[in-house]
C-alpha cells in the first residue's frame, strides 16, 4: 500500500466520478472558486460539521451556538477593520494581463504564466459588495462576510443578556463565508465561497497564555480524531509581520498537501480588538466590575478538512493484480457507512431479502448505499473508492439460515454473521 505523488489528480476525478465534488456552474462553462458538492461530498461535510459540533458545542457546559445572518450591516466591517485592512497586495502582467496575488507569485515582480513584469502593486478588498433594496448607493452597499467570527461578535451582548455565562466562556458557529481571492486555486482549498467552523472564546486577559495553550491540544484532538494523518500536519507560529489585524498571536496548523504545505486550521489570539471596536463590555454579576473580555478563536475550515481527509484517507492497496484505490476514512466520517447488495441482481427472491434488509439498516444509521449494479467485484471496488467501511451481501445460503457476508474495506475480509447481529456489529466498530 502506497501513497503516490498524482495525488491531487486521482482525488479530483475521484470526487468527480463517484459524486463528491463537482466543479461549480459546469454547464455554463464553470465560475472560478466555486464548487458543488454531491451526494457523497454532501454527507462528508455534514459528518465534518456534525461531529464538530457535537465535541466543540453539545459535548461542552461552556459554548453556546449561534447561526447569524451572512448579511451585517456595513458598520460591522467597519469596526472590525475589514473595509480597511482585509487587503491583499495585487499585481497585473503588462504583457499577458493575468492578475496574481502579489504574495502567491513564484518570483517577486514576474508574472506566474509568461514571464513578463508584473509592475507595482496595489491594495485589493477581498470582501464581494453587494447592494441592498432597490436604490443603488453608498448606503446600501452590504458586504458578504469573509469569517462568520462577526456574526458571533455582534451578539454577544444578546447571549449575555439571554443567558448570563461566567468567565471563560466560548460562541461558535458553522457557515457560508466569501472571499473574491485574487487567485483561487489547487481544487477545494482556495476557493471564493465556503465554509467556517469558528469559535470565539472570551476568558480574561492573563489567562491567555493558559487557554491559548488548551485551545491548541483541542485542536490537535479534533484532527486526530477526525483521521488527519498527523504526520502531515506542522505548527507554524505565524511572524509578527504576518499577523491579521487583530491578532497579537497566531499558529497555523499547515497540512502537507501535495502543492505544498499550507494551512488548514489556525488559532489566534485576538485579544480584546473585537469586543472594543463593537463597544462591547462584561460585567461581572456578582462583583459588578465591568471588563473587555479577550478572545481567542480557533478556526476551521470546512472545505480545507474535506480535502485534508480525502488525502488522509487515500490508500492504493497493491497487494492483489490490480492496484486497488480505498479511502480509509473513519465510519463517523465515511459518506456510507455500509452498502447492501444481492448476490444476483435478477433473483427476486435474493433481491426482496436484500431490500428489507437495506431498509432496516437504512432506518438505523441513514447513510446506507443500494448497490447491485455490475458484479460483486466491481461493487466492491465501487464502494472501496468511495471509503464505505463494510459491504454487505445477500446469497443463497442467507435465504436458508438468515445470515450474510459482510466484508471489510480495508483488509477485504469478508465474515458471515446473523442478520440480526449486523447493527450491533457496526455500532461496535463504529469510531
Ligand atoms: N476568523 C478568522 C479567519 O477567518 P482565516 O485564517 O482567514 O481566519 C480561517 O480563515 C480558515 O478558513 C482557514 O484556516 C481555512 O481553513 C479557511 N479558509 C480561509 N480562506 C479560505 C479559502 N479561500 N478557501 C477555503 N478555505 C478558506
Amino acid at each position: 500500500m502506497e501513497k503516490d505523488e498524482k495525488l491531487m489528480e486521482k482525488i479530483t476525478s475521484l470526487c468527480k466520478r463517484r459524486g463528491f465534488i463537482y466543479p461549480g456552474s459546469e454547464i455554463y462553462g464553470g465560475l472560478a472558486g466555486t464548487f458543488d458538492y454531491g451526494p457523497l461530498g454532501v454527507a462528508l461535510k455534514n459528518n465534518i460539521k456534525t461531529l464538530w459540533w457535537k465535541k466543540f458545542v453539545d459535548g461542552r457546559v461552556d459554548m453556546y451556538g449561534v447561526d447569524a445572518a451572512i448579511l451585517m450591516n456595513s458598520a460591522v466591517w467597519q469596526a472590525s477593520g475589514h473595509v480597511d485592512t482585509f487587503t491583499e497586495a495585487l499585481v497585473e502582467c503588462g504583457k499577458c494581463h493575468k492578475r496574481f496575488r502579489e504574495d502567491h507569485l513564484k518570483e517577486k515582480g514576474k508574472c506566474d504564466e509568461c514571464g513578463g513584469d508584473t509592475g507595482l502593486s496595489r491594495k485589493f478588498n477581498g470582501m464581494f459588495k453587494t447592494q441592498i433594496g432597490a436604490v443603488e448607493d453608498s448606503s446600501s452597499t452590504v458586504y458578504l462576510r469573509p469569517e462568520t467570527a462577526q456574526g458571533m461578535f455582534v451578539n454577544f451582548k444578546n447571549i449575555i443578556d439571554s443567558f448570563h455565562p461566567k468567565l471563560p466562556f466560548g460562541m461558535a458557529q458553522i457557515g457560508k463565508a466569501f472571499r473574491n481571492e485574487i487567485t483561487p486555486r489547487d481544487f477545494i482549498f482556495r476557493v471564493r465561497e465556503f465554509e467556517q467552523m469558528e469559535i470565539e472564546y472570551f476568558i480574561k486577559d492573563e489567562d491567555w497564555e493558559k487557554y491559548f495553550e488548551y485551545w491548541k491540544d483541542e485542536m490537535l484532538a479534533w484532527m486526530e480524531g477526525m483521521g488527519i494523518d498527523m504526520n502531515k500536519v506542522h505548527e507554524l507560529e505565524v511572524e509578527k509581520e504576518d499577523l491579521a489585524h487583530y491578532s497579537k498571536r497566531t499558529i497555523d496548523f499547515e497540512f502537507d498537501f501535495p502543492f505544498g504545505l499550507k494551512e488548514l486550521y489556525g488559532l489566534a489570539y485576538r485579544t480584546d480588538f473585537d469586543l472594543k471596536s463593537h463597544n462591547l463590555i462584561y460585567q461581572d454579576e456578582e462583583t459588578s466590575s465591568k471588563i473587555v473580555p479577550h478572545v481567542i478563536e480557533p478556526t476551521f475550515g470546512v472545505d480545507r478538512t474535506v480535502l485534508a481527509l480525502m488525502l488522509s484517507a487515500y490508500t492504493e492497496d497493491n497487494g492483489g493484480i490490480e492496484t486497488r484505490p480505498y479511502l480509509a476514512f473513519k465510519p463517523s466520517v465515511a459518506p456510507v457507512v455500509c452498502a447492501v447488495s444481492p448476490l444476483l441482481k435478477n433473483k427476486p427472491e435474493l433481491r426482496d431479502y436484500a431490500h428489507i434488509l437495506y431498509r432496516t439498516l437504512k432506518d438505523e444509521f441513514g447513510r446506507v448505499m443500494w448497490d447491485d449494479n455490475g458484479n460483486i467485484g466491481k461493487r466492491y471496488r465501487r464502494q472501496d473508492e468511495i471509503g464505505t467501511p463494510w459491504c454487505i451481501v445477500v446469497d443463497f445460503d442467507t435465504l436458508t439460515d438468515d445470515t450474510v457476508t459482510i466484508r471489510d474495506r480495508d483488509t477485504g475480509v469478508q465474515e458471515r454473521i446473523k442478520k440480526v447481529d449486523i447493527i450491533d456489529y457496526i455500532k461496535e466498530r463504529m469510531n
